[in-house]
């Protein structure tokens, strides 16, 4: 599904974009160009970040780490890549 009609990019071009760490809708359009014309796609790019992080969240374990370690995961920032809380995103 294309998500920025303007560029042509697809929902899972953007995925791809954040999984492999973008972390911001700017990083996002640096990596893909999406929302970089007309601008009407950013929201639904933030909103599939926003989605990212709640998955990050729901899929992170926390019996694998300690209570130090997610303090820091969480200074980090909620996107800081992880191999153990970056989600595999299929379109
Ligand atoms: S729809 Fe993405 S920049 Fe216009």
């Amino acid at each position: 599904m294309f998500v920025c009609c303007c560029i042509g990019v697809t929902d899972r071009t953007i995925r791809e974009a954040i999984a492999a760490g973008a972390q911001t809708t700017e990083a996002v359009s640096a990596c893909t160009k999406a929302g970089t014309r007309c601008g009407s796609c950013r929201p639904e790019i933030e909103e599939m970040l926003a989605e990212a992080r709640q998955l990050a969240r729901t899929h992170a374990c926390p019996e694998q780490a300690c209570p130090e370690q997610l303090a820091d995961d969480e200074s980090d920032g909620p996107l800081a890549p992880s191999p153990r809380r970056l989600p595999i995103l299929a379109a």
